[in-house]
């Protein structure tokens, strides 16, 4: 954490079609560090959104690569000639990537669902890696957080930054007790003033109670944590019926899903988009500019680390 220069362990996390080059850079302008949400998008988008980020903050930030995405070769291009100083990555293990990366110097924070695959990053040469449970918004993995990430630390000797279900300062003390270097927040974020999504969007995360997120697409292995609408329950009756029937022709499923968390994001339909958001919803209730996200987060972490001795 030391080494990127920040001034607060917080990573806002890179979320596709939502983290913009606005989000990232009022994330890291604020001292935490943003990341920009690359997704499936084409590297000229990713280009602009770099910009973007850069107009507005001199301090570093990162981009999310995802490494299913159609355009990954050419979006890593951008990044090694933008000298990005930190890429996350999900949806896979970026091994071929990380001397073009590191040779820019990029920092390589893979996010892994298991100890596993955080053995694997580690041995292929990455800087670090983000843990993140199953209480997260977006696409999940089986364990949670709380579980996940002492085994993680246990397993590796890099730096472990905690994600999934970390929406305030207890939950930034809570990682830190269990050994994270940092946290990364992705739904707190949703919240934010900085955040260009739909108002829809953002006011179903500030309505959310604990209980009003569901998983789809278990059935086709991309299991996704999204906010309970007409959109994801009409999705988990296709898909229960599916899984019914044994069907292993996804065609249908894949083309309900196709653009839903695009349509979320930039029409804030709730018949057909997809509003992913994790559990920790049910606690984020207002908006707030991300300085003011990062600095009272910080200052109820210090307060529940301080407590700590007088509690055993
Ligand atoms: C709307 C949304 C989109 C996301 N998109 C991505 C993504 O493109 N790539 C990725 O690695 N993680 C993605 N995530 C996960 C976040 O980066 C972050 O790890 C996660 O939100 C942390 O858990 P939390 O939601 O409980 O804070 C997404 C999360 C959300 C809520």
């Amino acid at each position: 954490m030391q080494s990127l220069g920040l001034k607060y362990p917080i990573f806002q996390g890179g979320m596709a079609w939502v983290a913009n080059g606005h989000l990232a850079a009022a994330v890291s302008e604020a001292g935490g560090l943003g990341i920009i949400g690359s997704g499936h998008a084409p590297a000229d988008v990713v280009e602009h959104e770099i910009h973007t980020a850069k107009s507005l903050t001199d301090k570093p930030f990162g981009v999310n690569v995802m490494l299913l995405s159609p355009h990954v070769q050419e979006v890593i291009d951008v990044i090694v000639r933008e000298k990005v100083a930190v890429v996350t990555t999900g949806a896979g293990n970026p091994s071929e990537y990380i001397e073009r990366l590191k040779g820019a110097g990029s920092k390589v924070i893979p996010v892994v669902p298991s100890v596993g695959l955080a053995r694997i990053m580690e041995r292929v040469g990455v800087d670090a890696v983000i843990a993140e449970g199953m209480e997260s918004g977006g696409h999940i993995g089986k364990m949670t957080t709380m579980a996940l990430v002492p085994q993680v630390i246990d397993a590796v000797s890099i730096p472990v930054i905690a994600a999934g279900g970390i929406g305030d300062g207890r939950g930034v003390a809570a990682a830190l007790m269990l050994g994270a270097a940092g946290v990364q927040m992705g739904t707190r974020f949703l919240s934010a003033t900085e955040c260009d999504i739909h108002p829809n969007y953002k006011k179903a995360v500030l309505k959310a109670k604990d209980i009003d997120t569901l998983v789809t697409g278990d059935y086709l292995g991309h299991p996704a944590r999204v906010l309970k609408n007409k959109m994801s329950r009409a999705y988990l009756v296709a898909e229960k019926a599916a899984a019914q029937a044994g069907q292993d022709d996804f065609a249908e499923l894949e083309e309900l899903g196709n653009g839903s968390l695009r349509r979320a994001v930039q029409t804030g339909d709730s018949e057909t988009g997809s509003f992913m958001a994790g559990e920790i919803a049910g606690m984020v209730k207002q908006e707030m500019s991300c300085a003011d996200i990062l600095t009272s987060t910080v200052a109820q972490a210090k307060a529940c680390l301080q407590q700590g001795p007088a509690l055993l």
